[in-house]
Parts: C-alpha cells; sequence; structure tokens
C-alpha cells in the first residue's frame, strides 16, 4: 500500500525534494506549507498552510512503461475521488476551475509523483491570476479534512497504479474517458489548434488528426 513510510514535516521548500530512490516504494512526503511549491514547466505551485494537501509519493515503475503517464493516473485518482474532471494530462477540475495539480520527476529511474489540492482555501485565499481559474473543494461546496482526503487519494491511486502496472495505461482508458473535460472543445496546444477529440489508450491527446504525446492545453473561450 501506498504511504509507507511517511515523511511529514510542518513546512519545506517541496515535498518533490523529500523523496529519494533509495527509500521503499510507497514512500510518501508531506507538509502543510511548501516555501517553493512546484509546478509543471517551471511554475509555482501556491498553497495556504493547513488548507491545501500537498504531498509527493516514490514510484518505481516497471521498464517499459511510460513514467509520463503516471501524471494522468494521479489525476485519475483525485478526479474520482473529488468527482472532478481531468484536464489533460495533469489538471483536475471541479465546475470548470482547476482544483488539483500533479507531476512527475523522474529520479535515477524512480519517479516522484507530486500531487496538490486546493482543499479548504477561501476564495481570497486562491491565486487570482492562475492561468486556469482556480477553486478549492471548499469553494466548490466539497470542504474535506485534509488528513481524511489524503487517505482517500492514496487508496484510489494505489488501486489505479497496481491496475497500470500490471496492465498498462489501456485498462484505466474507460475510467479516464468518463472524466475528460476537454473532449469536444476548441483548444489549442503548442501550435496545433482543433477540436479535442479524446484521450487515447495510451493517454495521448488528439486534437483534430493530431495525437500529442505532451503539452499545454489553452481551452477557447466562446
Ligand atoms: C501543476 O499543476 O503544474 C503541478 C502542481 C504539482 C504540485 C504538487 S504539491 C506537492 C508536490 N510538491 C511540489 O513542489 N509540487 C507537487
Amino acid at each position: 500500500m501506498l504511504g509507507k513510510p511517511r515523511i511529514h514535516v510542518d513546512e519545506c521548500e517541496s515535498t518533490q525534494l523529500l523523496l529519494d530512490p533509495s527509500m521503499p516504494e510507497g514512500a510518501i512526503a508531506t507538509t502543510r506549507h511548501q516555501t517553493g511549491g512546484r509546478g509543471r514547466r517551471g511554475r509555482t505551485w501556491h498553497d495556504t498552510p493547513g488548507a491545501s494537501l500537498l504531498f509527493s509519493v516514490l514510484l518505481t515503475p516497471p521498464a517499459g512503461r511510460r513514467a509520463q503517464e503516471l501524471t494522468l493516473v494521479g489525476a485519475l485518482a483525485v478526479a474520482e475521488v473529488v468527482d472532478g474532471q481531468i484536464k489533460w494530462p495533469n489538471d483536475v477540475l471541479v465546475a470548470g476551475r482547476k482544483v488539483s495539480g500533479g507531476m512527475a520527476e523522474l529520479r535515477d529511474g524512480a519517479v516522484v509523483l507530486g500531487i496538490g489540492i486546493n482543499v479548504n482555501q477561501t476564495e481570497e485565499q486562491l491565486p487570482a491570476d492562475a492561468r486556469v481559474p482556480a477553486a478549492s473543494l471548499r469553494t466548490t461546496g466539497r470542504e474535506r479534512d485534509v488528513d481524511a482526503l489524503l487517505d482517500e487519494v492514496l487508496t484510489a491511486l494505489d488501486a489505479l497504479y497496481a491496475t497500470w502496472r500490471r496492465e498498462g495505461l489501456a485498462a484505466l482508458h474507460e475510467r479516464i474517458v468518463a472524466r475528460d473535460a476537454l473532449r469536444g472543445r476548441d483548444v489549442t496546444v503548442g501550435d496545433v489548434s482543433g477540436t479535442a477529440a479524446g484521450i487515447a489508450a495510451d493517454g495521448r491527446l488528439q486534437v483534430g488528426e493530431a495525437l500529442l504525446e505532451s503539452g499545454e492545453v489553452n481551452v477557447a473561450l466562446h
């Protein structure tokens, strides 16, 4: 079961820095506050001390699996627990606003999967200038206890990760498709623009005729 051993500190730069590949698979790091929380593409992840769920987990995927798929597996775990939607490849939205982000960093053959969830922030405590408008579970009427939520997300992630290890991403495809926030939306990813046609069984996003491995999705406003 993911979650053991657990390193917990009151404050740190980033939980991504508290794990290393010498630890057992499933080790997690948690904190109440990050002074240098990391987002994808060099961005910063903001939190409100005590009101955010911030954790990293050490995973050692078998050879042959694409580690980057783990951001999608992590997003699916969060989306199923909070009843949200996945904005490919790593965000979880509730009512069209971002409540969670995840990132997978490679370390000597291991992966440190970091997940942040805005749990009990008030509207005023959320970043007003976020690229994807932010919400918390509280502002969307889903206020939660942070520790209980961690347990639920770890339980969900544990089961999804076991399936992914054993059978690959295709075994989770139906569940991913059911949570896809982008299908049918007009999007731009890098220099590709078109209608998002869905997430393929191998985790790529189809936009028009193009199948994209990674990227940052901008959704057209109508
Ligand atoms: C993103 O949306 O760009 C990814 C955000 C990932 C944030 C989490 S919070 C726990 C872990 N520690 C970090 O510094 N980042 C991840």
